[in-house]
């Protein structure tokens, strides 16, 4: 039997249900958790520390690059830009990375 009272806590259902669809997307950005447009793989969580301290990572994400410009483009932000030295490893996980998930070939 359809009541009132049923109409309305069906109703409540669906408002509390789109303010959670509606927050959830908000909170994670907020959060730093979608480390800004970063796609997922290995080395992710140590470019996104090394490149998130000057600019949002949306710059880094939005780039295609060969790994021999990925090269130039970190001895760039060590010359000129101020980013300090990277370690062996940190630099090659980085590059890694970044000639993997964002080589010329990731479709955008
Ligand atoms: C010490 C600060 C600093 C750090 C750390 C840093 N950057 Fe940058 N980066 C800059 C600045 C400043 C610019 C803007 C330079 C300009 O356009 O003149 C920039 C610009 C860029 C750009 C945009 C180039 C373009 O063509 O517009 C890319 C790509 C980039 N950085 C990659 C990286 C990556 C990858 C890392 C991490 C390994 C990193 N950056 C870490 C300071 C930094």
């Amino acid at each position: 039997m359809i009541t009132y009272s049923s109409v309305l806590s069906s109703l409540k259902f669906l408002v509390l249900a789109l303010a959670v669809v509606h927050f959830l997307p908000l909170s994670t950005a907020l959060a730093g958790e979608d480390y800004g447009g970063l796609p997922p793989g290995k080395g992710r969580q140590t470019t996104y520390d090394a490149c998130n301290a000057c600019h949002s990572t949306m710059l880094v994400a939005q780039q295609r690059l060969a790994r021999d410009i990925w090269e130039e483009t970190l001895d760039w932000m060590v010359e000129e830009q101020g980013m300090d030295e990277l370690d062996h490893d940190e630099r090659a996980e980085i590059l890694d990375y970044l000639s993997t998930y964002l080589s010329e070939d990731t479709p955008r």
